[in-house]
């Protein structure tokens, strides 16, 4: 039912929407390259663990917050927690800095389509992606505009509310995601050279064996790399999934959709990869360049290898770039809109909580013009091309988190806010209000004899699982040397989170 706040109009509207929140740049630069660094089907094996005990319990927990509640992160938390209220800010805070290089990021798929269509037209003579990335790269305007160019698109689709223009927009772009994602598997795996792609991905040590890397991850490497890309492909702890929850009908069955949300996005990252690193490896492979050499992850797998590969393909290769490159478009909208929700569902239900009531596109706009404003940054840095200034740089040198604007917001959001955001939640739900609060939710919707499951996750795996992956972001960003510091405060964080919640008078109160 349709009330002040707005909601889905039908359960098949708000998964296409929470899939199309987590399926997103993700699962395109992100996963596949992983997978195939850290052991391939070794590495699915993992993730598919963490996915199953803890990526699907925590994302259990957040929609049953947000619907338990009605209300965005910050109301949620404030609304059953006493000792953890402020953890609502962490889930506000870090939607807005993933924003900074998400809109920058969509803006660059937005001109490499641009690009394609206009090769596509005009026949014109392919520039190399190199080139092109370069040229991007170092012109901020142009940069700039394309980002605003973006945030265009998610604003109008924002202010439509969420069955007037999330849902909407969901209900047409996964699906032909979902198509063009089938034409450019089929073309890839057409390549001469694109199984050696395949086995990259899929065969044990062949990353190692076949040249792409020098040496394998060792485990907790594995672990923490699977876990930080769980929760970030999930879209987890960052309020999404609260946010989306707060407008779901309480008959809808949360266990069945938290499985369908989780399964789907990982059959996606695993369809992207095959679409995607075949054909970079293909390509590879028909130029000479050793494979050790390929970019197969990160911005310039997308925007340098993956546009050489539609060059070397002659004529159609403008019309595979433009599928593509709208593939990769509609991914990066589809989560960047749910990242905007998440702040605008927090004015909105400020203003109605004190009484008034706030404009829905005039709250969209504000949060749109904000987010520009942070983004103009990132875009006029181009990944550290233009010698911008990046905090920290001064006093520690350039170390990985600070390169460049985006590193620097990526390491505040992915790598600090989402790890101790989700750990908090976990203890939260676990030793503060305690699981049997979050499972009556769950229950309303006819969930099945999930309890124990649900509890031991919450209270333990969930958390610890945490502390690994929270000690891996900080080695990956710091240094191997920090990763030992990472494993003891996590450890810390989760001793004196427990204490402080089981002295909390929620505890007592949900143990009458
Ligand atoms: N899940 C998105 C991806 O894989 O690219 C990123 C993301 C979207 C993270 C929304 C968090 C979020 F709330």
């Amino acid at each position: 039912m349709e009330n002040e706040r707005g909601s889905w109009g039908s359960n098949i509207g708000f998964l296409l929407a929470a899939i199309g929140s987590a399926v997103g740049l993700g699962n395109i630069w992100g996963f596949p390259y992983k997978m195939g660094k850290s052991g391939g089907f070794t590495f699915l094996i993992v993730y598919l663990l963490l996915a199953a005990f803890v990526g699907f319990t925590i994302m259990m927990g957040e929609l049953a917050l947000g619907r338990k509640t009605g209300t965005g992160p910050i109301g949620a938390y404030h609304a059953v927690s006493k000792r953890f209220k402020w953890i609502g800010w962490l889930a506000v805070f870090s939607p807005f800095i993933i924003m900074s290089f998400y809109s920058v990021l969509g803006g660059y798929c937005i001109e490499y389509m641009s690009l394609n269509l206009s090769n596509l037209a005009f026949q014109n003579p392919a520039i190399s992606g190199g080139d092109l990335f370069h040229s991007m790269l170092t012109n901020p305007l142009g940069s700039v505009v394309y980002t605003i160019l973006f945030l265009i698109i998610c604003y109008l689709i924002n202010r439509g509310g969420i069955s007037g223009g999330i849902e909407k927009f969901n209900n047409v772009g996964m699906p032909a995601l979902f198509v063009m994602l089938v034409i450019i598997i089929i073309k890839s795996l057409s390549l001469p050279g694109s199984i050696e792609g395949l086995k990259f991905m899929f065969v044990p040590g062949y990353a190692v064996s076949g040249g792409f890397i020098e040496a394998a991850p060792n485990i907790s490497t594995v672990l923490a790399t699977a876990g930080g890309q769980m929760f970030f492909s999930l879209s987890l702890a960052m309020g999404a999934m609260i946010t989306y929850g707060s407008y779901l009908d309480k008959k809808e069955n949360l266990v069945k959709n938290s499985a369908i949300i989780v399964i789907a996005d990982t059959t996606i990252a695993i369809m992207a990869g095959i679409a995607v690193i075949p054909a970079a490896v293909a390509y590879g492979i028909q130029q000479g360049i050793p494979v050790g050499e390929i970019a197969l992850g990160g911005p310039s797998l997308l925007f340098v290898t993956l546009q050489n590969v539609f060059n070397s393909m002659g004529g159609v290769g403008a019309l595979f770039g433009v599928i593509f490159y709208m593939l990769v478009l509609i991914a990066a909208i589809t989560s960047a809109i749910s990242l905007i929700e998440v702040i605008s569902t927090f004015f909105l239900d400020h203003a109605a909580q004190k009484g008034r009531k706030a404009s829905r596109p005039k709250v969209v706009l504000l949060v749109c013009l904000a987010i520009l404003a942070e983004a103009s940054l990132v875009a006029v840095d181009g990944l550290g091309s233009n010698g911008v200034w990046v905090p920290g740089q001064a006093a520690f040198g350039i170390s990985g988190w600070n390169d460049c604007w985006l590193d620097f917001m990526d390491m505040l959001s992915e790598g600090i806010a989402m790890p101790l955001g989700a750990m908090l939640m976990s203890i939260m739900i676990g030793w503060e209000i305690r699981p049997k609060s979050m499972l009556d939710e769950i229950h309303s919707g006819a969930g099945s004899g999930m309890d124990s499951f649900f509890s031991v996750c919450m209270k333990l795996i969930a958390p610890l699982g945490m502390v690994l992956i929270l000690s891996g972001q900080i080695s990956d960003f710091f240094g191997k040397g920090a990763r030992i510091a990472g494993y003891i405060i996590g450890i810390v964080i989760y001793v004196i989170g427990v204490a402080v919640a089981v002295t909390s008078p929620m505890r007592k109160a949900a143990h009458k």
